[in-house]
């Protein structure tokens, strides 16, 4: 048995965060936090601007260290000079990143700390713009950021939606989890590039009558974390979701069911060509005999579900003649779970389970966070708790390193 420590991909990284001058800067609070969440150093230069918007004793408490906003702070600059601050980084994200500092970006100003330290650096750099929609739309904006892109420069959004000068359009900062994402599949390695990987999410709901439904507590955050972990690691992603509130990952392309027997009918439907089978959802076991037409009426005093067996979709994919080359299947547990997971992978011929144990506080079911111990018919690999995206990563290096021996 071996067994394959886990660590964040953040976790050790020296992240400096520019923050320019917009509505958004107040988001990049929330990101910074997130950044040392996943175990990353951060330091934080402010543009003038970006000082008119939020207060540099906010990052400074979350960051834990003094926040730069000038070149000419000579206290600063004795104690890290700007040089040694670019030296210092790994990484740069610019968040909010305004048109105006792209545009600098691209003319190679070094006017201000933010854009020296950028120059000074050969550290990767990824912009989160938000401005405008009209700001990001126009051609020079449009052309700043292609220029910037063929240099390598990153970019992560902008999202549309509804934006703070009440417009409609293309031009918000992506979240900061989308941005904390993002920066981690910069550092995934394109594990998965040419494999073709199809994964279900999230609960099944098995109609009762108009109005109820059999369900469960499963949320899908797995499932969708696994579908995004594998597109940024370089698959080609279908992701069959249960009924769910998340958004579709980049990318990923989805098909939304409802019941285990729409499940079933989609997934074998994408089977064909697929290198790898993940079987994420919490696909109900039983569902009711019959559908009610009319809403069941409480007066009827007790009610008998009659209930019967789903397909079992997991066990019909692994003896499918279109049989991916790797087929995966979730086992979530609340005792005996090695031997209850040992079980599922001999009986359903699986090449890998991931168990979880679903009674442990703050993992699994509607939880951010996962931890899983994935077997195969000889090893044995422990994922230590984390987000359930840095734990996707993991288990899909496992499952490129079994692709891998069985090419
Ligand atoms: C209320 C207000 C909101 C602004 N929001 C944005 C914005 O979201 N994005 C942007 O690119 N510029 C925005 N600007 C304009 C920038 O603050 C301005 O271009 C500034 O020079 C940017 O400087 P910096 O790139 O050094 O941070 C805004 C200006 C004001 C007054």
């Amino acid at each position: 048995m071996s067994e394959t420590p886990y660590v964040s991909a953040l976790t050790g990284q020296k992240i400096l965060l520019g923050v320019c001058g917009g509505i958004a800067a107040y988001k990049s609070a929330d990101l910074l936090r997130r950044l040392r969440d996943q175990g990353a150093e951060v330091r934080v230069v402010m543009t003038q601007s970006a000082q008119h918007f939020i207060g540099a004793t906010t990052f400074q408490a979350l960051s834990g260290f003094p926040v730069r906003t000038s070149l000419w702070d000579e206290a600063a600059e004795a104690a890290m000079s700007h040089i040694e601050l670019a030296r210092w980084a790994t990484r740069i994200l610019i968040a909010p990143a305004s048109a105006n500092s792209i545009a600098r970006l691209v003319q190679g100003n070094a006017d201000d700390l933010l854009s020296t330290v950028c120059l000074a650096s050969d550290a990767p750099i990824t912009c989160a713009p938000a401005m405008n929609r009209l700001m990001w739309a126009n051609a020079a904006t449009q052309a700043n950021v292609s220029v910037l892109k063929q240099r390598g420069v990153q970019f992560v959004g902008p999202a549309e939606g509804e934006q703070a000068c009440g417009e409609v359009g293309a031009g918000r900062m992506s979240e900061p989890q989308d941005i904390i994402d993002a920066l981690v599949s910069q550092t995934l390695p394109q594990m998965l590039a040419g494999k073709k990987i199809l994964i279900t999410a999230g609960p099944t709901f098995e109609d009762i009558d108009p109005v109820r439904f059999i369900g469960n507590r499963s949320s899908g955050k797995m499932g969708f974390a696994l579908a995004a972990a594998a597109r940024a690691m370089g698959a080609e992603v279908s992701l069959i979701a249960g009924p769910v509130s998340l958004c579709t990952p980049f990318n990923v392309a989805r098909t939304n069911v409802r019941s285990a027997a729409q499940m079933r009918t989609a997934v074998l439907a994408a089977l064909a060509g697929q290198d790898v089978y993940i079987g994420a959802a919490a696909v109900a076991d039983f569902t009711p005999t019959n559908k009610a037409d009319q809403k069941i009426k409480k007066t009827q005093g007790c009610l008998d579900l009659d209930l019967i067996p789903t397909a079992d979709i997991l066990s019909e994919v692994a003896a499918h003649a279109l049989r991916p080359k790797c087929v995966v299947g979730f086992a979530a547990e609340t005792e005996q779970v090695e031997h209850y997971a040992r079980g599922k992978l001999e009986r359903k011929n699986l090449d890998l389970i991931a168990a979880n144990h679903v009674a442990g506080a703050g993992i699994g079911f509607e939880s951010e966070d996962n931890a899983l111990t994935v077997f195969s018919k000889t090893e044995r690999f422990d994922i230590g708790k984390d987000s359930k995206y840095q734990v996707a990563a993991a288990l899909l290096r496992i499952i490129a390193r079994q692709l891998e021996s069985k090419a």
